[in-house]
């Protein structure tokens, strides 16, 4: 039976490609859905791909990922620093989920050190650029191997 995988992008995500390329790269968003799609089949992982700039978008995604999916991975962007609202949503559905950020947020602004919403998720990957998508996907499928095993 094929894995669940809902893979979430947070605010600011879709300007990926043209926006702050030092940090972000210019891999579009479109790009790193298509790569995650590739991915996901190969691994035979059904992916479910949502993106939006509203916290509670956002909120709502996490809820319906609660009664769909097998897994989350997350990158909640700016909401991930200070959004008590995704953390609870993230915490509420109790799902293996590995939250991810392109850029390496802890050699970055102070603010951007910490996020609240990394204590309620399994694990993070920062800084390598899209392929912190890649390692989040790769990793999920094998927590979710680990949990199916007797
Ligand atoms: C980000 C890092 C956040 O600090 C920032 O607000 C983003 C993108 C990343 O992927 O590196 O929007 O999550």
């Amino acid at each position: 039976m094929a894995y669940k995988i809902s893979l979430i992008h947070g605010p600011n995500l879709n300007l990926l490609g043209k926006r702050e390329p030092a940090h972000y790269g210019t891999v579009t968003l479109g790009e790193i859905d298509a790569r995650m799609a590739r991915l996901a089949e190969e691994r035979g992982v059904q992916l479910r791909t949502f993106q939006s700039n509203s916290e509670g978008a956002l909120v709502d995604a996490v809820q319906d990922a609660a009664g769909w999916a097998d897994g989350i991975v997350i990158n909640p962007g700016a909401y991930g620093h200070y959004s008590y609202a995704l953390r609870d949503a993230l915490a509420a559905a109790n799902l293996p989920t590995v939250e991810v950020h392109l850029s390496n947020i802890h050699a970055r602004e102070e603010f951007r050190h910490k996020t609240v919403t990394a204590p309620v998720v399994t694990g993070c990957v920062a800084g390598l650029g899209w392929r912190s998508y890649e390692c989040g996907l790769v990793a999920l499928v094998g927590i979710l191997q680990d949990k199916g095993r007797p």
